[in-house]
């Protein structure tokens, strides 16, 4: 039995965090085991907003070994450069002719950059390049051009999947025949949103991550620096409201978050030791990650065999999508 395909990507936009690795690299990762994977890092996604040459070719070296130090397989998954696959790009002009301008005036980032410029008073577009705009294009092409069943990822991406179906569906609706398979969202309930260090989402653009990949030290003072409210050592405290120990939770087994629940509420121990005891757990898991990762990234050269011999991979299974679209479409 051919097993459903799993695709997803990452955006090479900020240093991976523990949000990410909670709420899209780990789950991804479960996935390979049941479906035949294919995941990728979406460097031209990334550079409608990164323009710094340097830091975009860090962060796309970064992404590539976060993966493989979180535990991608290359053997087992198909793993691979956006960049890399030029089908991707040819996909995205053919798909544009089945996308309505209307259908991108409605996507949720585009409306967000419209509507701050008009609450600022000023051109609707400002700042607004054609990347953005038709963002969900290139989504939907990344996802089409591999025969994708479902796409891992956070509920602010379920509209861009949703677009990636009406795009299909208006191909196939034209031709009278299955050329694309039509993808659907998977969406992880049970993975919850990971806080970050001021008690909101954790998210590179709120300043509030905790880096996956930081050394030892660092991570230790940055766990120090989450926000904590003004009770003393001696008072009970709430474990469920807290959020180093929300962050426990993640990191820890059931045992040790009993044992520190316990501690919060009969009172007697400070936050100082709390974050201790966090950064004890968050060590004990990030530690041989980092070090995997160290590894990697010192290796230039073997991650871009890794990453050439995923795109080898890849490029056959986008060639085809791609000759039966334009078979149907009459371009041969
Ligand atoms: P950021 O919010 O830092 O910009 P991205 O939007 O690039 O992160 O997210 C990449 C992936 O990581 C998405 O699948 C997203 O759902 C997941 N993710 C990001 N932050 C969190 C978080 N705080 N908790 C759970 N998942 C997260
Ligand atoms: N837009 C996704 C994000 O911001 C990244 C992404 C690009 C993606 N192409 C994709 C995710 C295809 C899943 C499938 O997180």
């Amino acid at each position: 039995m051919t097993r459903k395909i799993s695709l997803t990507g990452i955006k090479p936009t900020g240093n991976l965090h523990i949000g990410n690795y909670f709420g899209a690299i780990k789950p991804a990762l479960e996935l390979a085991k049941e479906y035949d994977a294919r995941y990728f890092i979406a460097d031209y996604h990334a550079l409608n907003i990164m323009k710094d040459p340097k830091e975009l070719s860090a962060l796309i070296r970064e992404v590539a070994a976060g993966w493989l130090a979180c535990g991608l397989d290359p053997e087992k998954v198909v793993f691979y450069r956006q960049s890399s696959i030029p089908e991707v790009f040819e996909l995205t002009t053919m798909l544009m002719a089945f996308t309505a301008k209307g259908l991108m005036n409605r996507a949720h980032a585009y409306k967000a950059a419209v509507q701050e410029n008009s609450e600022k008073g000023g051109d609707p577009d400002a700042g607004v390049n054609m990347g953005l705009f038709t963002y969900p294009v290139l989504m939907a092409a990344d996802i089409i051009l591999f025969d994708s069943d479902v796409v891992p990822v956070g509920k602010d991406q379920v509209q861009h999947i949703e677009m990636a179906q009406d795009i299909a569906q208006s191909v196939n609706h034209n031709y009278k025949q299955e050329v694309l398979k039509i993808p659907q969202a998977l969406v992880s309930e049970s993975v919850a949103v990971v806080p970050g260090l001021d008690g909101r989402k954790m998210s590179k653009s709120y300043g509030n991550a905790i880096p996956i990949f930081i050394p030892e030290t660092q991570l230790r003072k940055l766990i120090m620096r989450i926000v904590t409210n003004s009770q003393a050592v001696e008072e009970p405290k709430d474990p469920e409201t807290s959020q180093i120990f929300l962050l426990y939770r993640l990191f820890a087994d059931s045992k040790e978050q009993a044992a520190l629940a316990s501690r919060y509420r009969s009172g007697g121990m400070g936050w100082g030791e709390a974050k201790e005891e966090l950064f004890r757990v968050v060590n004990r898991e990030l530690a041989p990650v980092r070090e995997r990762f160290n590894a990697i990234i010192a290796d230039p050269a073997a991650l871009d065999r890794v990453l050439a011999a995923g795109a080898e991979k890849a490029r056959p299974i986008a060639a085809a999508t791609v000759r039966r679209f334009r078979r149907a479409a009459g371009i041969e």
